[in-house]
């Protein structure tokens, strides 16, 4: 017979900072699931693991347990090789958007469950809700049979998947223990293998506008993140990729469904380029479609250049009940009421452009949100912006900022004039992809 596991034991335990058994964590995460540990049982234990840590094999327990807690979809009748993206989040990232086309139009089914945005990052249920029309609530027989049917499936958590997580991360949001790199890895594969993928890439993002502030951390979190998928039978791999400046020319919802709609038409800035295509190269590559770097490159391109991805793109918008045309006529987006140009005070390069400084602008017209139940305007953002290196001419625009009330420009205006550092020389040229892991 199995001993009863109480809340307080296994807290004081974690407190003592003892290594927990099995039983012990997957008493912790039923009792998140059922209620049967009372929020300050399930919040005092975080704080234990936030100060104590958890071991490796702690976390690919807790892992487990949360990942158990709900359905994990079995998406075995789909022949082709499923694999899915994750990035830990950044300002203006949109990736999500054309590489889950991109990959899916070589041959790789994406089953891909994402997230609202909170706080300084956007999210791409957000965006993708920009287009008129588009569901993001399919269940999962819907999800599976648009998977089976055109390879692709863009959605948003349900109430089936990892609920502890649900659960533990609501509580770790009020508690100040969301920053635990165990606590996070079991959140984020938690949530990610429940999808029923095979491989899994992650793209852990550091600096100024990312989550993980520096890169040790970051690097940290990918191991961790790599090591458990692996020791659960899926293969995972990290990049870690930089947010120094926004990625991209675009910050906001529908603003970066157009940009995204423009890459697989084949137009792109430097960095967006650079790190969709490495994610794509290790998505291809570890779904064992693509013999090296080189040849998933290839494959990628050709799904641009044929316009292959950007069909399925279009298939997912149009299976997931959203208006096809927006595709070939960006207008038919949500347009913002108000657009003002921000003008340079200077001629020179552009040195810096600070990511939180454009993201709290887009979160003040009203992009992003602040609190989990605010709404997002599908319209304002900030677009057209310079990237680090490029010239600008005394007067000549930094940004487009689009919004649809007057005071809400203005203050937005007042934070982005601190974003942009404009100089005499050209900037070093900047690194966006600084290691792999996994
Ligand atoms: N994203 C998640 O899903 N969970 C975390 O804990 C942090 C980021």
């Amino acid at each position: 017979m199995s001993t009863p596991h109480f809340p307080q034991h296994v807290i004081a335990r974690k407190r003592d900072g003892a290594e927990l058994v099995r039983e012990e964590i997957e008493a912790f995460a039923r009792g998140a699931t059922d209620g049967s540990w009372a929020d300050y049982q399930l919040s005092a234990f975080l704080m234990a693991c936030y100060l104590r840590g958890l071991t490796p094999r702690e976390t690919g327990f807790l892992t487990e347990a949360m990942l158990r807690s709900g359905v994990v979809v079995d998406l075995s009748e789909i022949p082709a090789r499923k694999a899915d993206k994750h990035s830990t989040g950044g300002v203006g990232d949109k990736v999500s958007l054309h590489l889950a086309p991109m990959v899916a139009a070589c041959g790789v089914a994406v089953p891909m469950i994402s997230g609202r945005g909170l706080g300084h990052t956007g999210g791409t249920l957000d965006k993708l809700e920009s287009i008129p029309g588009f569901r993001v609530g399919l269940s999962i027989p819907e999800y599976r049979a648009q998977l089976g049917r055109i390879g692709l499936s863009l959605i948003g958590q349900t109430a089936e998947l990892a609920p502890a997580d649900r659960k533990l991360y609501a509580l770790r949001d009020v508690t100040a223990t969301v920053e635990c790199i165990p606590l996070i890895c079991a959140s984020i594969l938690s949530k990610k293998l429940a999808e029923g993928i095979d491989v899994l890439v992650l793209d852990v993002k550091f600096g100024r506008g990312a989550f993980m502030k520096d890169r040790a951390r970051a690097l940290e979190l990918a191991q961790t993140l790599t090591t458990v998928s692996k020791a659960m039978g899926k293969p995972a791999r990290a990049l870690l990729t930089s947010m120094e400046e926004p990625l991209g020319h675009a910050v906001g919802n529908a603003v970066e469904v157009e940009e995204s709609i423009a890459f697989l038409r084949g137009a792109s800035s430097r960095d967006l380029s650079e790190v969709t295509y490495a994610l794509g190269e290790q998505m291809l590559l570890l779904a064992g479609t693509a013999r090296d770097l080189a040849d998933a490159r290839a494959r990628l391109k050709a799904g641009i250049d044929s316009g292959a991805a950007l069909s399925k793109f279009r298939a997912m918008v149009e299976a997931q009940g959203g208006d096809p045309r927006v595709v070939d006529d960006p207008l038919r987006l949500p347009q913002a009421s108000l657009r003002r140009a921000l003008g340079s005070p200077r001629a020179g390069f552009v040195q810096d452009v600070d990511p939180m400084g454009v993201a709290l602008a887009a979160l003040r017209l009203g992009a992003g949100r602040a609190r989990a139940e605010d709404p997002v305007d599908p319209a304002v953002g900030v677009t057209s912006l310079v990237k680090v290196g490029d010239r600008v001419a005394e007067g000549g625009a930094l940004c487009q900022v689009l919004a649809n009330d007057g005071r809400a420009l203005e203050e937005a205006l007042g934070l982005l004039r601190g974003a942009f550092v404009v100089g005499d020389q050209a900037p070093a040229p900047r690194v966006f992809i600084d290691g792999r892991v996994g």
